[in-house]
């Protein structure tokens, strides 16, 4: 919960206590670094030191529209692999898409990808800013597998912990299908 957060995950993600958003009580948002040059490059060089080879070294970072796309573009030039955009529905050509999925906000329409970004056996880090249900990663993992990639992590900055194993009766959505995807 936040409240058992450090400061430093404080400085990270920014939480905005009086803005209920969309329907849910407390909105995150990248911010918080983004404003901070110093926690935003070392946030940056904790990801290149992790994918830079070895078990996980990567052929490519797919990162997904729109928060996404602050963070996987100076992961991806530190480590010199394409970046790939997995973009929301009616934005590119020659795409597929992945099917309608829930968020922690709300249904979402899918996320597309074109065709040629990825190819067979490719070695796929899917980036985001945040995982909550867990509902816009499994929708990246679909299309890295529909074209035959494979994903070797998933990484983002911060996790809503409340949806890992939501309390019964909570009504929340449970992140278990995110590790069957
Ligand atoms: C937010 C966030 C993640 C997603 C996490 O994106 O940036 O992508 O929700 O929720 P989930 O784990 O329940 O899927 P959102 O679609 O709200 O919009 P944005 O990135 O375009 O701001
Ligand atoms: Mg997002």
């Amino acid at each position: 919960s936040y409240e058992q957060d450090g400061d430093e995950a404080r400085e990270i993600a920014k939480h905005l206590p009086f803005y209920p958003f969309k329907g849910i009580p407390r909105f995150y948002d990248i911010g918080g670094f983004l404003a901070k040059p110093e926690v935003f490059q070392q946030i940056v060089d904790i990801f290149v030191a992790r994918y830079s080879g070895g078990d996980l070294a990567i052929d490519s970072i797919a990162g997904l529209d729109a928060r996404g796309f602050v963070l996987g573009p100076p992961i991806a030039l530190a480590l010199k692999v394409p970046f790939i955009m997995m973009r929301k529905a009616g934005k590119m050509p020659n795409t597929i898409s992945s099917n309608a999925y829930d968020t922690e906000y709300g249904k979402r329409s899918g996320l597309t990808v074109q065709r040629d970004r990825i190819k067979e056996g490719d070695r796929v880090l899917i980036i985001d800013d945040l995982v909550a249900t867990g509902g816009t990663l499994s929708s990246a993992i679909t299309l890295v597998h529909a074209l035959g990639g494979t994903v070797v992590e998933c990484a983002c900055v911060v996790e809503l912990k409340m949806f890992v194993d939501p309390p019964e009766g909570s009504g929340l959505p449970s992140r278990k299908r995110l590790f069957e995807s």
